[in-house]
């Protein structure tokens, strides 16, 4: 099968190696004639994003490139992109690169026409009925990791370096316009990028299927992508050139955003401080905490975690699908502990008073508490499941 399609689920999106040829039409068709192409320095020397000016510049669309992001973004990171956005008079927004870049370009064309600073439009409550919708630029989105899935999000995550916290901005119009998804973009991404990228997809889909809510269109897509995660993710880390594999991790990262309208949970929650206070990479944090969190919840999921092992092809228990993801981190080179990500319990106290109070956390199906939490941080040091 050719694994090729123009989708309008959730957003207007073009599957298929090689498409990023399609961006010009792209920026045409979100209604951008000069729009600021926002992507992270590394990417920035890639020949795909030169190219990727050039292919703009054929269709007479003038684009500008600014770079200034960083992993994990910061508000500063936003602000300086502003400024070059105002500036230079743009009217869209092509972010291009892993969820960071994304989502520093998902934020920048947000605050375009924003009079109230950027913290103010943090998802919490009905605050973003606070952002006037005429000031959001339009976003064309093209992913070139495969697994935050913020190129199909109406959200961009960014640290508040005051408070060392992760915030999330959320907003409807944040949604890109148009997604390019070109798989042949990841062939290059390493083996430990692919590998927590891949892991965010994972959790993504598993923190939805798990959610403690009525949302069964979330927990059909999550399956599935967790089905394709289990075909792909192995063969993607180990050949990177495998574009079948690529393609499927790409669709399933686009479906884990997809599902997560409905929950993430607690690998989430307990991961934002750690990438926040220690500037971890953020799938390859919650691949640390899958094991401990799923055995925390295990008394509110295993049922639906049996019915979930057995479409995967595994014995219907919860068991083997707790297995199956020791054996997955195993394989593709995920710590087991944190220390395998340099992260002691110092700030242990700290860090459980941050989980609990992250968006996230509300979503857990085993409800959370602060020694809860405290005691997941431990045994994910300790390497108790
Ligand atoms: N908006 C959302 O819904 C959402 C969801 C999950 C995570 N996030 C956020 O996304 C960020 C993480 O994004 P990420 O995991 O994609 O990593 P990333 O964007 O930080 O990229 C990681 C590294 O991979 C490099 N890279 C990217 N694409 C590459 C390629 N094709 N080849 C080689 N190198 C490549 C980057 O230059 C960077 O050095 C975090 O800030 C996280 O909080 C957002
Ligand atoms: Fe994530």
């Amino acid at each position: 099968m050719q694994l090729v399609g123009n989708w309008n689920y959730p957003t207007s999106v073009r599957f298929g190696a090689g498409r990023v040829a399609e961006l010009g039409a792209a920026a045409k068709a979100a209604a951008m004639s000069r729009p600021l192409l926002v992507t992270d320095p590394q990417l920035a020397r890639f020949a795909f994003v030169q190219r990727a000016l050039m292919v703009l510049q054929g269709e007479g669309v003038a684009a500008a490139l600014f770079c200034d992001v960083k992993s994990n973004p910061v508000a500063a990171n936003v602000e300086a992109g502003l400024k070059v956005l105002r500036e230079g008079g743009h009217d869209g927004v092509i972010a291009v690169g892993g969820g960071s870049a994304l989502d520093a370009g998902k934020v920048v064309a947000f605050m375009a026409g924003q009079t109230r600073p950027l913290w103010d439009f943090e998802d919490v409550g009905d605050w973003w009925t606070r952002a006037e919708p005429s000031g959001i630029l339009p976003i064309v989105a093209v992913p070139t990791t495969a697994g935050t899935g913020s190129e199909v999000g109406r959200a961009g995550v960014i640290t508040d370096e005051g408070t060392s916290t992760k915030k999330v901005i959320f907003h409807p119009k944040m949604m890109p316009t148009v997604t390019i998804c070109d798989p042949e973009l990841t062939v290059a991404m390493p083996p430990a990028i692919t590998a927590g990228t891949g892991m965010d997809a994972l959790a993504h889909c598993l923190e939805a299927f798990c959610g403690p809510f009525y949302h069964p269109l979330a927990d059909g897509i999550a399956v599935e992508g967790m089905r394709l995660i289990k075909e792909s993710l192995v063969r993607a880390c180990k050949q990177g050139r495998d574009l079948e594999a690529r393609a499927h991790m790409m669709s399933a990262a686009a479906m884990g955003a997809t599902a997560f309208q409905k929950a993430l949970g607690a690998i989430h929650a307990l991961s934002h401080p750690v990438g926040a206070l220690y500037d971890t990479h953020h799938g390859r944090t919650n691949a640390v905490f899958m094991p401990y969190v799923l055995a925390f919840n295990r008394p509110a999921i295993e049922d639906r975690i049996a019915r979930l092992a057995a479409y995967l092809g595994f014995a219907p228990t919860f068991d083997a699908f707790l297995t199956w993801v020791l054996e997955l981190r195993d394989e593709i080179g995920i710590p087991h502990t944190l220390a395998g990500l340099e992260v002691d319990d110092q700030q242990f106290g700290r860090m459980s008073r941050m989980a609990l109070k992250d968006p996230t956390a509300g979503g857990n199906p085993v409800p959370l508490d602060e020694a809860a939490c405290h005691r997941l941080y431990t045994n994910a040091l300790m390497g108790k499941i």
